[in-house]
């Protein structure tokens, strides 16, 4: 099998070291990554430092056309793909497929987002002492940015950090999931096809205890990191100087209200409770439920649970896959067991297969139990009966998350009291909290995280506004 290079400043190069990456379902190789040398690295980073000046005076033009030649290869590509992502990471290919589907629109959002990003100009004759004068507020980025990118989403995470970067004129190196790194490889050829400057990108499958050194080097001011708590506060703390972006995780809610669609409520929960496995920072976790409804909802959701079709991720009918390993999975099993041991009843699932969790459904949870309070970033739902809305929106509140929360209602009071109520970054009135649509701003509270993705708000994140005034006009 070949070893896939990977990309040093724009261009192809290979190291001493190799990573396998082997398919979560059966062990197969997928593939080989060559691993970057330290100096290998280190010349990465330099690159980048040398290209920001470059890199921040590039025409709109330029940056907006290599993002639109990224968005049309991967929708050419876009089957291969979404097998690579598909074959790496173990998601059922439906899902990878909508994983590619999001990264095109990922990088057209940048290419449409770049053309406007033209800051703003004020008056400041408000005050007799400012006759004659007007800011100029433009967006200036803080330097290359490191992006350190999960395993979940090994496409379309990597374009959250990747196209907005290019969109402000900001060098980025890449460092992928050890797990993952075939993915943001190919995102590489696709970069390397376009007219952006050498250095402009670097993608360094390095092991995450190198990482650290990433982290520490001043030439990379902007950390952008999606991934678990202890490790995206270690990066924080280690330093506090840098402009640090946090995607962390979160244990979500689905509210179930009285007035609720019950049937599509039940359906969207347990699709989106096994969805990638339960390994996204938004799949349902906790659903709070209000007691008049509890016995007409629960059979609906065991029966959509029931149908889900669980197994081989390349089959086009599969909706629940592996985890991305067997050390995932046994965690989540154990998770489960502590569950059961404090008094839990298993109403669906609680097997597990080598790597795959059968979907899960608890219920009698004590409110302490790890599959209620941690992220449990595997197939697992808690039943929480709850009297009224008020104490459903405190129990979505008594998290120490906060990422994003749904709430089935078709009251409109209570919707908005929701949108207001609720400690998250985002409200999804009639949907599940795993709804997210790339351009939209995403991000958490509390220990999701600190800063917003969506391309919009993620270039507002790599930049700094800058105020230029202007004296002696006629307004
Ligand atoms: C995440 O797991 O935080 C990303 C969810 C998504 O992009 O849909």
């Amino acid at each position: 099998m070949d070893v896939r290079p990977f990309w040093l400043a724009g261009s192809p190069a290979r190291g001493e070291a190799e990573l396998t990456v082997t398919n979560p379902h059966d062990g197969r190789v997928v593939g080989i990554a060559s691993v970057p040398d330290p100096d290998q690295a280190e010349q990465a980073v330099a690159a980048a430092h040398a290209v920001r000046k470059e890199a921040a005076a590039l025409p709109i033009h330029v940056r907006a056309e290599a993002l639109a030649h990224v968005s049309r290869r991967l929708s050419e590509r876009a089957e291969e793909i979404a097998r690579l992502i598909s074959a790496e990471n173990g998601k059922p290919i439906f899902w990878a497929r909508g994983e590619v589907g999001r990264a095109i629109s990922t990088f057209r959002f940048a290419a449409e987002e770049t053309r406007r990003f033209s800051g703003e100009v004020q008056r400041l004759d408000t005050e007799p002492a400012a006759a004659g004068r007007l800011a100029y507020v433009s967006r200036q980025p803080h330097g290359p940015v490191l992006a350190i990118t999960p395993f979940n989403f090994p496409l379309n995470l990597v374009a959250h950090k990747v196209a907005p970067a290019i969109a402000v004129g900001a060098p980025v190196v890449v460092k992928p999931a050890p797990a993952t790194p075939l993915s943001s490889l190919l995102l590489g050829e696709l970069l390397a096809e376009t007219d952006l400057p050498a250095g402009m990108f670097s993608v360094l499958p390095v092991p995450n205890d190198r990482a650290a050194a990433l982290v520490e080097d001043p030439r990379l001011p902007v950390v952008s990191f999606t991934g678990s708590g202890p490790v995206g506060y270690a990066i924080k703390e280690q330093v506090p100087q840098k402009h640090v972006t946090l995607e962390l995780g979160g244990n979500a809610a689905a509210v179930v209200l009285a007035d609720a669609d019950l049937d599509w409520a039940a359906g969207r929960i347990a699709l989106f409770s096994n969805y990638q496995a339960g390994q996204s920072c938004i799949a349902v976790q906790r659903v709070i439920v209000d007691e008049s409804v509890l016995d007409a909802f629960t059979p609906k959701l065991l029966a959509a649970v029931d149908a889900l079709v669980v197994g081989d991720p390349a089959d086009d009918k599969t909706q629940v896959g592996p985890l991305v390993s067997e050390q995932a999975a046994e965690r989540v099993e154990q998770w489960i067991a502590e569950a059961v041991e404090a008094g839990a009843r298993v109403l669906a699932g609680g097997d597990r297969d080598g790597a795959t969790v059968a979907p899960t459904v608890l219920a009698g949870v004590p409110a302490s139990a790890k599959v209620i309070c941690e992220e449990i970033f595997g197939p697992v739902l808690v039943i929480q009966p709850v009297a009224s809305a008020d104490e459903a929106f405190a129990a979505v509140n008594d998290s120490k998350y906060g990422l994003q929360a749904g709430v089935f209602t078709r009251d409109l009071g209570l919707a908005f009291r929701a949108g207001k109520e609720l400690e998250v970054g985002g409200v999804i009135i009639g949907d599940v909290p795993s709804y997210r649509a790339d351009q939209m701003p995403y991000g958490g509270i509390k220990e999701s995280g600190v800063g917003r993705e969506g391309l919009r708000s993620a270039m507002e994140d790599f930049t700094y506004e800058k105020v230029m005034v202007l004296t002696g006009l006629t307004l």
